[in-house]
């Protein structure tokens, strides 16, 4: 098949990669010159593992283009909006310019019979209005909602493999024409019996928040646990190995810690809470407002935690943070709650030096007043405290013998509950965690 993605961020050009590893021939396109140059240059615009040696595949084969001009697009069978939709400047709310944007540009294109299948993540109800505009415009072209899972550091297995389809479709006969060229576009992926669930736009449109927020929810739950095991001597990752026996309530997605940053978990949530607000139901989704507040409340008790264990005072102390990233396996920095508590020590008058090892280009462009630096080694160099703050394998693997030779105290305070507290302990590290005793 024909298929033209719009929008090649992360979503977007895993997805255009992977429709190629699929069968189909794609375009990419995107207004920003520099990332589509990149891309036809099989070079990666951020990091993600296994996404430049699938782009360099996709290429080869001569079924995947990129382009800046959405006239590119003409013709595709299947266009998949993969555009962003951050939180609005002082507002809760998702801002849509960029989908509302992208759809106008493909007016231009669309013949009837093809269809638009919106992947963002956007408040219910959009692609209802979005039908409208497009059915109005364009009598024949159809929309759906297809909204994507996909985890940075999974993006390419996660896209590939996902573990369930999610079809909005439209009612009536359009419905079954549209959901045939969904299978069409994802045949080896249903072939497999992959889960599918056909459905209407506003519950496509909401299985997407609902995950997010469930995600969210989970993480706030055991994070809640940790300030209550710190105020009774209790430890949250027993806690929780205990718990997540029971498989309904399941072990994954119950790391306490430094809490969820990203471009996606925080703002979904608060573009929920804003939408369910506008269609009277915000009742339903206060708890959404403490899920948020426990985990903002994760970052101040980290640096709390530091200036303890820093006898009382950040004033001229050095701090070595390891991790900028949101997560491991990802450049990304958006909401990072590692370089939120690493701005928060600076500004209390601590010496800081952050590393990473994706993320330091993206750090120094968005967070110019940090230091950074190439190596936990160079960061640690004389510090007071170390501060896992994401939990990448190079830092779990750490030695904390060696690396107790750089610093000039033996202070480890592990954002994410991530290192193995005996050994750091047995190298003669004074181990802190967030909701664990004191190691
Ligand atoms: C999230 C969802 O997991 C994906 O399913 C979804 O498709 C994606 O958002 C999206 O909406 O596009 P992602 O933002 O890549 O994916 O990251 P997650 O793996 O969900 O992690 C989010 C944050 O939660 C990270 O900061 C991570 O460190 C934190 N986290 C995760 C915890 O603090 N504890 C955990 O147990 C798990």
């Amino acid at each position: 098949m024909r298929i033209s993605v719009i929008g090649c961020g992360y979503l977007g050009a895993v997805h255009a990669a992977s429709m190629v590893e699929l069968g189909h021939e794609v375009v990419g396109v995107d207004v920003d010159e520099k990332r589509v140059a990149a891309l036809c240059a099989a070079r990666a615009p951020f990091y993600e593992p296994g996404f430049e040696d699938l782009l360099q595949r996709a290429l080869a084969t001569g079924r995947l283009g990129f382009s800046t001009d959405v006239a590119d697009a003409a013709g595709a069978q299947v266009h998949f909006l993969c555009v962003g939709t951050p939180q609005k400047h002082g507002e809760y709310a998702a801002d849509l310019r960029y989908v509302d944007a992208a759809v106008e540009s493909l007016l231009a294109v669309l013949q009837p019979g093809e269809v638009v299948a919106g992947k963002s993540t956007v408040p219910v109800g959009t692609a209802a209005r979005l039908a409208d505009l497009v059915g109005g415009k364009v009598p024949g072209a159809l929309v759906a909602w297809n909204p994507e899972f996909l985890r940075e550091g999974f993006a390419v297995q996660d896209t590939l493999h996902p573990d369930r389809l999610v079809y909005g479709l439209p009612a009536g006969p359009d419905g079954g024409t549209a959901e045939r060229l969904l299978d069409e576009v994802y045949a080896p992926i249903v072939a497999r019996g992959t889960p599918k669930v056909a459905t209407d736009y506003a519950t496509a449109e909401m299985v997407k928040t609902a995950a997010n927020s469930f995600l969210a929810t989970k993480i706030s739950f055991i994070n809640a646990m940790a300030e209550l095991c710190e105020a009774t001597g209790a430890d949250v990752k027993q806690l929780a190995d205990a718990i997540g026996h029971d498989d309904r309530i399941g072990r994954r997605f119950l790391n306490a810690g430094l809490g969820f940053g990203g471009g996606c978990l925080p703002k979904d949530i608060r573009a929920f809470m804003a939408r369910a607000g506008e269609l009277g139901a915000d009742q339903a989704l206060t708890f959404l407002r403490e899920v948020d507040n426990i985990n903002m409340r994760r970052r101040i008790r980290m640096v709390e935690l530091a200036r303890e264990v820093l006898d009382g005072s950040l004033l001229g102390k050095r701090v070595a943070v390891l991790g900028a990233a949101f997560k491991p396996d990802s450049d990304d920095i958006r909401d990072s709650p590692a370089l939120n508590v690493a701005a928060q020590l600076q500004l209390q008058g601590a010496v800081v030096r952050v590393t990473d090892p994706a993320a330091v280009d993206n750090g120094r462009r968005e967070w110019p007043h940090l230091d950074f630096a190439a190596t936990p080694e160079e960061a640690a160099e004389r510090a007071n405290a170390v501060l896992v703050l994401t939990e990448w394998r190079q830092y779990r693997e750490l030695d904390p013998v060696a690396f107790g030779e750089v610093v000039a105290s033996r202070r480890v305070l592990d954002g994410r509950n991530a290192l193995d507290r005996e050994a750091w302990t047995a190298a003669g590290w004074t181990y802190r965690a967030l909701g664990r005793r004191a190691g």
